[in-house]
């Protein structure tokens, strides 16, 4: 069982030649890939990871986690990018909507924070956690990211006040660089427990890795049939034919649009627990593909909820996109509409079928409409939402994600563009080392 692309809904987009023509690059590439090399090759370790898990280090995060739920109402995660989106993405896709019972010992809730700067949210997270028993897991593959670094100066003052340094220390996890950066030198001197984010991997390919690993099996998620999963998807996406792998064969139909003109992918779930795989899609494609002027821009919506807000563009606007839609073929819910007596609300027409089979439906008639609107639909089918088809999905897209950059002729795996704001907002902060560009700013600011 694996995922499947269903490209009919886009068969009149483009020709198959198109695709034929692409095949002897996407074969270069995956030798190439394979072989190790060209740009960014040295950060190609999550290439194989899915067949090289580290036992020793996985039995160490599960023992973590266990006591990190055996010690905690609450999880604090600290990260941002890819040191925060693949676990929200799994905890959001794997947990209930709404929690059978109240956070308790045992069974911690998890937090994240150090994504933003937003000082409200910051404060009502100590306050909400003062009187509770927490644990902290802080992710920064760099040890120095602003975000991060301010939330767990906080969150650490918070632990230390509440359980003393060395009581602190017992519940602080983190998980950076091997030897680099201001976070490992920290934990190192506070005793913290560590996890490493090998050299080879990226942040935004960094999720099946602890920077994952830990929050998701903190949150009492199997971590086996992830990676089992993940596994899955390495054997499907070995194949150098794009017709027999259909992570090449996303990759190239990306491509295809891209050069006939579209400069957006939409991607689309139906289901609101998909909102977070999409955010952590959008910095995965995001990150490796838009530079040097080029790169689809990755947009997502939640339907049918953004039908009735971007419905009306997406059908008739400009015709800018083209859609990736995953579609999850098993009901997740049995839920029945009931019968209504007299049928006030004109509803009785569906009445006995099941609310998993009104979105199916709402799918197909969107589908048909928007290709009828101008817009290539690709169907990403995803047999369930469980822990295989996440640690699937994961590899498919990153395995893509690959592809897909150097087919466009871009390094998939760096990201100089991410440090232009960061060095202005340091300059504006007063950072030493930055003063003469503070000058430059505050002058274009205040004129
Ligand atoms: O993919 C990336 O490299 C980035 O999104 C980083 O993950 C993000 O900036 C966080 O970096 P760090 O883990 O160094 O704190």
């Amino acid at each position: 069982r694996g995922v499947v692309l269903d490209y009919s809904g886009a068969l009149k987009f483009f020709r198959r030649e198109e695709l034929d023509m692409l095949a002897p690059r996407v074969q270069a590439i995956h030798r190439q890939m394979a072989e190790k090399q060209g740009a960014g090759n040295d950060f190609l370790g999550w290439l194989d990871l899915p067949a090289s898990i580290d036992q020793a280090e996985l039995e160490a995060v599960k023992a973590a986690a266990v006591r990190i739920r055996e010690s905690s109402e609450v999880l604090v995660v600290a990260g941002i990018g890819g040191s925060y989106l693949g676990a929200r993405a799994a905890l959001e896709i794997l947990k209930p909507y709404f929690r059978p019972t109240p956070p308790r010992v045992g069974d911690p809730e998890v937090i994240f924070v150090g994504h933003h700067l937003s000082g409200a949210y910051l404060e009502q997270l100590l306050n909400y956690i003062k009187e509770k028993e927490f644990s902290i897991n802080v992710i920064s593959k760099s040890g120095t990211t602003t975000e991060t670094a301010v939330a767990f100066r906080f969150l650490k003052q918070l632990a230390e006040e509440k359980y003393g340094k060395k009581g602190a220390a017992a519940r602080i996890y983190a998980t950076t660089d091997r030897r680099r950066g201001a976070l490992r030198r920290l934990a190192e001197e506070e005793g913290y427990t560590t996890f490493v984010i090998p050299d080879d991997l990226g942040g935004r390919y960094s999720v099946l890795s602890p920077v994952g690993t830990l929050p998701i099996a903190a949150a009492g998620i199997d971590l086996d049939p992830i990676l089992a999963g993940a596994a899955a998807a390495y054997d499907a996406c070995s194949q150098p034919d794009l017709e027999r792998n259909q992570a090449y064969l996303y990759a190239a139909l990306r491509y295809i649009f891209y050069q006939k003109g579209k400069s957006i992918e939409l991607m689309v779930n139906y289901e609101p627990a998909l909102h977070y795989f999409a955010e952590w899609w959008k910095q995965l494609f995001g990150e490796s593909e838009g530079k040097d002027g080029k790169g689809l821009f990755p947009a997502a919506v939640d339907f049918t909820t953004d039908l009735h807000s971007l419905g009306q563009y997406i059908q008739e606007g400009r015709r800018l996109f083209f859609e990736t839609i995953l579609a999850v073929e098993q009901d997740r819910s049995a839920l029945v509409l009931p019968e209504a007596p007299g049928d006030p609300d004109g509803l009785n027409y569906i009445a006995g079928q099941r609310v998993d089979e009104m979105n199916r439906q709402a799918l197909r008639g969107t589908l048909l409409a928007h290709q009828d609107g101008g817009v290539p639909c690709l169907v990403v089918k995803i047999p369930e939402l469980s822990p295989f088809f996440f640690g699937y999905l994961v590899y498919f897209f990153e395995k893509a994600c690959g592809m897909s950059g150097y087919l466009l002729g871009v390094n998939p795996f760096d990201q100089p563009g991410v440090e232009e704001y960061k060095k202005n907002m340091f300059a504006l902060l007063g950072k030493p080392g930055f003063e003469e560009r503070r000058q430059q700013l505050l002058a274009r600011l205040e004129k």
